[in-house]
């Protein structure tokens, strides 16, 4: 059976977005593995002075690290593995200040390892997960789906970046509008379950 790993982010209480990822998980349960990463409790580490160095030194520098060291990168590295280790991934997150919340990019910033999921070669960087197909399920507050506040989505391109870096294929599921069409809800969430359904067939 083929696995999917979902990284979720949907940590306000009756979450939008949680609906859709529900949803996801439920119909696919008898079609695939899933694991589970909750980013709200397994966040990954940040890219700050210590460890940012470490991964540049190992990765781009091939430096060898000792055990102190590599303890440091260990929880970024167990992430990478994650991914790397699953044939479907599904990102599940609000759009938060038009782009990823912060813990969404830091799990990317975690898994985009050159050497694991992307090299840098003479040609240029090339991704190495290309068995790998990627879902976002999003919502957004605002209609970022259309003009004017189209060009103000950041999210979602980001995400299909990150992941495009990594040879992995994206789609997206959103509702966009989730308060400024707070009477019609009901209705964008029921759209965004039928192309789950399609998106399922295709997938499993
Ligand atoms: C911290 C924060 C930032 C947000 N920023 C935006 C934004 O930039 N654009 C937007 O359309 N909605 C924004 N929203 C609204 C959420 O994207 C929207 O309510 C979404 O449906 C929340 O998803 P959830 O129900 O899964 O938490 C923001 C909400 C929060 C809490």
């Amino acid at each position: 059976m083929k696995k999917t790993l979902i990284v979720n982010y949907t940590p306000r209480e009756n979450s939008n977005t949680k609906k859709m990822l529900d949803y996801f998980i439920t119909k696919n349960k008898d079609k695939t593995d899933f694991s589970i990463l909750d980013l709200t409790k397994n966040t990954p580490d940040l890219l700050l002075n210590d460890n940012l160095n470490l991964v540049v030194a190992r990765n781009f520098g091939g430096v060898e690290l000792n055990e102190e060291e590599q303890k440091l990168l260990d929880k970024n590295d167990q992430l990478t593995n994650q991914l790397l280790d699953t044939d479907y991934v599904v990102v599940a997150t609000p759009v938060y200040n038009y782009s990823l919340p912060a813990t969404v990019k830091a799990w990317f910033d975690a898994v985009i390892q050159a050497g694991r999921t992307f090299a840098a070669t003479e040609k240029g960087l090339v991704g190495l997960s290309v068995n790998t197909k990627a879902l976002v399920l999003t919502t957004s507050g605002s209609d970022l789906g259309s003009e004017p506040m189209e060009k103000l989505n950041f999210a979602t391109p980001l995400a299909s970046a990150c992941f495009d870096l990594m040879g992995i294929s994206t789609e997206s599921i959103t509702v966009f509008g989730t308060q400024q069409y707070a009477d019609k809800l009901e209705s964008l969430i029921e759209t965004s379950k039928k192309e789950i359904d399609l998106l399922s067939e295709r997938w499993y």
